[in-house]
């Protein structure tokens, strides 16, 4: 029987989105999605990382040229991204992964910040532009959702608008593998678009389809994958689409 909440959520699945009650996302493998019609469990079919990567790949020499200087005119950025850098320091290790780094802009700047830094990302057109404009420096094309890091390796993961292409049901499991790699007390910055309401929204992001996400229904996933989410800053957007800059800031408990 479709009851308006079952409805709702077929509702949701047909809009792309997916964010199931916690008694589904604790039966089941994330890598399995519910089909709401049927109550089978099965595996997604088309990959949207591979999407993500063709976009990016597109679009290399343009988001660098847009975004690889943009944090000189974000202030609340840059603090929240010292900030991290500081508390990374202070756990006495300072190995830290900037995942999804794009054109490794930030990895340079956690680099500049005392950190022992390096870069990964899924688009191989983005890591070569990274290896370009920073020879010094690490980069290495690598999924978030497979991290090629060994358990409890880093002081810090930085996550900076790269979760927010990834469909909400899977956003558990790709936090779970962050939290994996993070030593004890080591800390996570995830910024991303922020919106009101309990839901993510799915947009057109100029790139590639993205969400975005209530600060709070964020900080319970981060809570759900064992991090303590201790320090948020949400502010007005530089872009038109109305959305918050959102940055929650987690430390491994
Ligand atoms: C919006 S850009 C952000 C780049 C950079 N962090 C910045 O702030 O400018 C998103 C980046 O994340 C990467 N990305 C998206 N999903 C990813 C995934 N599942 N694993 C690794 N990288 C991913 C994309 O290739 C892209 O370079």
């Amino acid at each position: 029987m479709i009851t308006p909440r079952t409805a709702a959520s077929v509702h949701l699945r047909q809009q792309g989105l997916y964010s199931p009650p916690c008694r589904i996302r604790q039966l089941t493998s994330t890598r399995h999605k519910i089909n709401y019609q049927t109550g089978y469990r099965v595996l997604p079919v088309a990959n949207h990382q591979d999407d993500t990567r063709t976009a990016y790949d597109g679009v290399v020499e343009l988001y660098a040229s847009l975004f690889a200087n943009r944090l000189e005119t974000q202030p609340f950025s840059r603090a929240m991204i010292g900030t991290f850098a500081e508390l990374v320091r202070a756990t006495g290790n300072p190995r830290a992964a900037d995942v999804g780094c794009g054109p490794g802009h930030l990895t340079a700047m956690l680099h500049e910040l005392g950190l022992d830094a390096f870069g990964l990302d899924l688009a191989p057109g983005m890591v070569d532009h990274a290896r370009q404009a920073h020879p010094a420096l690490r980069f290495q094309e690598a999924r978030m959702e497979s991290l090629p890091i060994e358990d409890g390796a880093l002081g810090g993961v930085l996550a900076h608008y790269s979760m927010i292409h990834t469909p909400p049901g899977e956003l558990p499991e790709l936090l779970s593998e962050q939290v994996r790699v993070l030593a004890p007390d080591g800390l996570l910055l995830v910024s991303f678009f922020g919106t009101d309401g309990q839901e993510p929204v799915r947009f057109n992001h100029k790139v590639t389809p993205a969400y975005s996400w209530p600060a709070d229904s964020l900080a319970e996933l981060l809570a759900d994958a064992g991090l303590d989410p201790f320090a948020r800053l949400l502010h007005d957007p530089a872009s038109e689409r109305g959305f918050l800059d959102a940055h929650l800031l987690a430390r491994r408990s």
